[in-house]
């Protein structure tokens, strides 16, 4: 079965979502690491017993040493591909170039790259929002794109959007990933 690294940085449901639909079945999910020692997706890992790996990203000087820590952390695990699935952390070339990773971001990149993104592409000119999967590059949000799904916004208010992207997400990162692992996609 294909390996699959995990990592994220808050509540999880992203990462939830993968262990539930895709773990054990389409892939084997190897790790997750999370930089919060007090992310709620850690009781994910604990859950389906899936190897932990924290490292906090507060007890490090610089965005390289944070990122040799992370990939010193991953390296025995042997994942084919790594999925930042809310990982809060902007990666340094340290990482970007010896890791094959892909990012799910809530927006139709390359707008609104960043912090907020749902809110933003609610609030913004365009007719629809939507969420992307893209390759990990040292660019903030600006890897080459795997897929994105939109989202029409008429007649939504933010609570239903904001709804709607979290459902999306999930859709189009498993489905990145399973056409990535299959080989359907580079
Ligand atoms: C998700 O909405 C994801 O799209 C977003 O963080 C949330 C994490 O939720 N990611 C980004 O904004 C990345 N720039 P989760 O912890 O429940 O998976």
């Amino acid at each position: 079965m294909k390996k699959i690294a995990v990592l994220f940085s808050g509540k999880g449901s992203n990462f939830a979502h993968i262990v539930k639909y895709l773990h054990n079945k389409e892939l084997q999910v190897v790790v997750a690491l999370t930089n919060n020692p007090n992310a709620e997706g850690i009781a994910v890992a604990k859950e389906h017993d899936i190897p932990l790996e924290t490292v906090d990203s507060k007890q490090f000087e610089n965005r390289e040493s944070f990122d040799r820590a992370v990939l010193e952390r991953l390296r025995p695990y042997r994942a084919e591909l790594t999925v930042l699935a809310g990982f809060m952390r902007i990666l340094t070339p340290v990482f970007t170039q010896s890791v094959k990773a892909v990012n799910l971001h809530p927006s139709l990149l390359p707008r609104h790259k960043g912090l907020n993104a749902i809110e933003k592409s609610y609030h913004d000119e365009f007719d629809e929002g939507g969420v992307t999967i893209h390759y990990v590059s040292s660019e903030l949000d600006g890897g080459e794109i795997v897929l994105q799904k939109s989202i029409p916004k008429e007649g939504l208010d933010f609570t239903a959007y904001d709804a709607k992207v979290r459902i999306l997400e999930k859709e189009a990162l498993s489905e990145a990933i399973v056409s990535i692992l299959s080989g359907a996609r580079k």
